[in-house]
């Protein structure tokens, strides 16, 4: 498995933060000393997505990983996201601002079981979420995120069935956009599962020209009732350029600091759960990277993410497949017209 280097005493290391010293202004010193780049995820807190150098859904971060001629890669986001940085990117250093940072359909799916899943089908091609650890991406034949998953399962051979791992709804959904048969690991996200159907259909009866977009990892009750069905990217592209001002947004709610400021003059509202309170609409591992552990991450070089080479190389077969048979990178996302 990879391993996470903590920096030496860690257990102390916040408490030797200088109170008097502006992080911000100590992140963009060690950023230009360490030729780092910072990458964040559109899940993580407004004031992180506000000091990256790049802010993206999973598919453009990765492609900004592999990319980069940084020597650095911090990565605001969690585990799986660093580690597929580290995969593409071996020659470089990569931080993690909170070795906490996992991810709760990583954790539906240990490698052993399914290794022992897919031994139990062995005659199909086995696509996996990107949404899981090193181990179970190195079983895969091909790895997918939302945004391409689509596009990649229809380029694979009719004759052959498939097994998609980890995420049921996503893999659910797939199966309903393309009519191909799935076996599906049965994992979920904690965050997009527990939106309630009921209050939603509550919320659009208050706003009744509101349009929702939602997620994929979203359940059948949720997605049902969608406008848009997408990866992070692709919903931020729907609400800024889709008619209308009112948008009810059926994903983690951090997405909405780039809503709001893209299109100012539109209104985002979080999606609910059953208590009828968007508490749930926040990633408990995506906000456990906050500014001063970003600041300690860069000033520590630690948590750093290390790989064994062997898992590495089996991890970035099925990663170079989703490469190659992803679509085009998009542009750049766009402000909305006033
Ligand atoms: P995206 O690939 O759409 O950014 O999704 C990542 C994720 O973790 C969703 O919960
Ligand atoms: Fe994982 Fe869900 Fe958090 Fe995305 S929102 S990182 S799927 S726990």
């Amino acid at each position: 498995m990879s391993t996470i280097v903590l920096p030496d005493g860690h257990a102390s290391s916040e408490a030797r933060l200088d109170p008097y010293l502006d992080p911000w202004a100590e992140i963009d010193r060690l950023r230009r000393e360490r030729n780092a780049v910072i990458l964040a995820h559109y899940y993580q807190d407004g004031e992180i997505q506000d000091l990256a150098d790049f802010v993206g859904d999973s598919l453009d971060l990765s492609r900004r990983a592999a990319a980069t001629d940084a020597d650095v890669i911090v990565f605001c986001g969690v585990r799986f996201m660093a580690e597929v940085a580290k995969v593409l990117s071996p020659g470089k250093t990569v931080l993690l601002p909170d070795m906490d940072a996992g991810c709760s359909l990583e954790e539906t799916c240990p490698p052993d079981e399914f290794r022992r899943f897919c031994e139990s089908h062995a005659d199909h091609v086995v696509v996996t979420y990107i949404n899981c650890s090193a181990e179970v991406k190195a079983l895969s034949d091909v790895v997918v995120t939302s945004s391409n998953a689509e596009h990649i399962i229809r380029q694979l051979p009719d004759d052959r069935p498939i097994l998609f791992a980890p995420d049921q709804h996503l893999g659910a959904y797939l199966v309903r956009k393309t009519g191909r048969e799935m076996t599906l690991w049965p994992g979920t996200c904690i965050v997009h599962d527990r939106f309630s159907e009921r209050e939603l259909v509550r919320l659009k009866g208050r706003h009744p020209d509101a349009k929702v977009a939602a997620h994929p990892e979203c359940h059948e009750g949720i997605l049902k009732h969608a406008d848009h069905v997408g990866s992070t990217r692709s919903i931020l592209d729907f609400v800024l350029n889709a008619p209308g001002k009112e948008f009810i947004i059926a994903t983690e709610r951090h997405i909405i600091h780039q809503m709001k400021k893209a299109a100012p003059a539109k209104t985002f509202i979080p999606a609910l759960g059953a208590d009828g309170s968007c508490n749930c609409a926040a990633c408990p591992f995506m906000e456990l990277n906050t500014i001063e552990k970003l600041h300690l991450c860069l000033l520590n070089m630690a948590p750093r993410i290390e790989m064994p080479e062997d898992l590495r190389r089996r991890a970035y077969r099925p990663l170079r497949r989703m490469m190659e048979m992803s679509p085009p990178p998009r542009p750049a996302v766009a402000r909305a017209a006033e």
